[in-house]
């Protein structure tokens, strides 16, 4: 039995209101932007890489306060990369900006494959998209330290992508723990606090002195990604990718900081 002509005409809107065609060609590396609304209501523009031979999708997003967020999924080494550029204010004895870099486990299906985005296509640039399922906020207690010279044992791109953070590379030691398992070099990681400091810093926000370690945390989202692949019936017996389901995740990271001057957005 062939499809009526109305849910014809409904799978087809249904499709084009999101973006995706299906390019057969065989590219290995894509580009995307598309505007995004942000929780304040501001439009910003997001770029999306991807890369199928290195398997690997970048996200990037400026926020209007000028901070740059980079998300990227190594999906050979199960390994996601959060990297946060904030803007310093100089004026008040502060860098012009602050890098972190949070590195944690890339899980089974928390976005699409690398082959998959290298696909996407989007049919009108100029819509603002509105990620269609808000995930929650996940907190995220970093406590190891990361070595920027060995980390490419764990994946070759925190290189480059957390050589602004320095000193601000930070993991968990569940994910340490996974990654031991998989065979990843253990010299990379290290405890966080060094020196035997208390695990119970102070909270930077409660905090006076801007020369004591504290405990600060940052909260990011991500405002939109491809989360999950849509599959559509056709004339062919078995339904086909024909879209994608868009997300946005939040994460709250807390970690520890060597001085409240390094934990400068944390006031309240
Ligand atoms: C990182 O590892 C290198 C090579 O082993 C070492 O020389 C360096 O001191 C380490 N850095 C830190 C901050 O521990």
């Amino acid at each position: 039995v062939l499809m009526s002509p109305s849910s014809v005409f409904s799978v087809s809107v249904r499709v084009s209101v999101l973006l995706l065609a299906l390019l057969l060609s065989g590219s290995v590396c894509a580009e995307l932007k598309v505007l995004v609304r942000l929780d304040n209501g501001q439009i910003s523009a997001e770029t999306l890489e991807s890369d199928s031979e290195r398997d690997i999708i970048s996200v990037e997003l400026r926020h209007t306060d000028g901070t740059l967020t980079t998300f990227l999924a190594d999906f050979k080494r199960h390994v996601k990369i959060l990297r946060v550029l904030v803007l310093g204010e100089p004026e008040r004895g502060q860098t012009q900006y602050q890098g972190l870099c949070f590195i944690s486990r890339l899980e089974h299906g928390e976005i699409i494959p690398s082959e998959a985005m290298v696909r996407l296509r989007q049919k009108n640039p100029h819509v603002v998209r509105t990620a269609e399922e808000k995930r929650g906020l996940e907190r995220m207690s970093m406590n190891m330290a990361v070595n920027l010279t060995l980390s490419w044992h764990l994946s070759a791109h925190i290189r480059s992508m957390c050589r602004d953070a320095q000193d601000f590379i930070y993991t968990r030691e569940q994910d340490v723990k996974y990654w031991l398992e998989k065979g990843v070099e253990g010299s990379i990681f290290k405890a966080f606090p060094q020196n035997g400091e208390s695990a119970t810093l102070p909270r930077c926000s409660a905090t006076a002195d801007p020369w004591q370690p504290c405990s600060c945390s940052y909260t990011v989202r991500l405002e939109w990604y491809p989360c999950m692949l849509k599959y559509c019936r056709g004339h062919g017996p078995s339904p086909y990718k024909c879209g994608i389901k868009s997300c946005s995740k939040a994460y709250r990271f807390d970690f520890h900081t060597p001085r409240k001057q390094q934990c400068m957005w944390d006031e309240e």
